[in-house]
């Protein structure tokens, strides 16, 4: 039996570090704070949270701040652009200094695969990755799994398609890896032939014996008709080399990929939702706003609850 005590001090590296009742306990502690936000108002009081963003974030930072806040801690302010990293320092030396503050959780976000486990390794506190390079993104698929929950009743027999960049993509590997440890799911990647799934994730998931195939762009009409849910992606430019070669190749492939509300009116699928980690550039219609299909600004709102949640837990908060 899952309990508060096995999530306490623990550090949120992958979604991968978390069985499948670990996570619906998660999911359902997300939604007793939705549910009555009033009684956890004091829960961590005082605790602290270091937030160290080393790469954009609108929603990942203000969620995580305005969750930590809501449930009774406090925020210490680290803006990157302005500390000692500009001029050089490494990340390392950068997580024993914070740590000799005595934060009681750090909040990471860094272009470096992997640098979320070397934090971790240096760090006196738990820390949760907000995203690696491309490598994972836990509390994103939190989020995922909750909004999937809410849209569908339940995870086990989801039928998603995943869309765009599912080469850099650190949002979908952490949500195809979460996927597989629920039952009947079966996913349709779609996305350009240079930007498909890390065979290895592919063949680690495989063992699980999660349904997947894999289509191009071409396809994506065809698999909306199929689907509860569409998750779409940016094509992400920082990930594709710098230069005019790269600028080309992202434009290349930023430029045949859309998806509009016309496609989804002719998939006949009234019922069919569309989420996005977001920021979305030019991969949604705008017209899809509006439209009962769209469920990505609900999606970021869901964030909330979850990350008070895994604070709450981490922290092991007194409601
Ligand atoms: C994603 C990320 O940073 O990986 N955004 C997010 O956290 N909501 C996706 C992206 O940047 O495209």
């Amino acid at each position: 039996m899952v309990s508060k005590a096995d999530f306490i001090g623990r550090d949120f590296i992958s979604s991968d570090d978390f069985s499948r009742s670990e996570i619906d306990f998660i999911l359902s502690s997300a939604k007793e704070i939705e549910a009555d936000p009033e009684k956890f108002k004091q829960s961590v009081l005082n605790k602290i949270m270091v937030p160290l963003f080393f790469e954009s974030s609108t929603r990942t930072t203000s969620s995580f701040q305005a969750a930590m806040l809501q449930i009774g801690g406090r925020v210490l302010d680290f803006d990157v652009d302005r500390s000692s990293v500009n001029k050089g320092e490494t990340l390392t030396d950068t997580a024993k200094i914070i740590c000799g503050y005595s934060p009681e959780v750090i909040v990471l976000r860094h272009n470096r695969d992997g640098a979320a486990r070397l934090f971790a390794d240096i760090a006196t506190c738990p820390l949760i990755n907000a995203g690696d390079g491309k490598n994972h993104h836990p509390t994103q698929t939190m989020l995922d799994l909750y909004s999937i929950q809410k849209i569908k009743g339940k995870i086990d027999g989801v039928k998603i398609a995943i869309v765009g960049d599912l080469k850099y993509g650190r949002t979908v590997h952490s949500l195809f890896l979460a996927l597989a440890k629920y039952s009947g799911c079966e996913v349709y990647f779609i996305s350009p032939e240079s930007l498909k799934m890390p065979k290895y994730l592919l063949e680690k998931a495989n063992k699980s014996g999660i349904k997947f195939n894999e289509f191009g762009l071409d396809k994506l009409q065809d698999v909306l008709g199929k689907v509860d849910i569409a998750y779409m992606t940016r094509i992400q430019r920082e990930r594709f080399p710098e230069g005019p070669e790269g600028e080309q190749q992202y434009h290349k492939i930023s430029s045949q990929y859309c998806l509009t509300l016309e496609m989804l009116n002719n998939s006949c699928n009234k019922s069919l939702k569309i989420m996005h980690p977001l920021p979305k550039i030019s991969e949604i219609d705008i017209e899809i706003d509006e439209s009962e299909h769209a469920y990505y600004f609900e999606q970021a709102k869901n964030g909330l609850f979850v990350r008070k949640a895994i604070l709450n837990l981490v922290l092991g908060g007194k409601e």
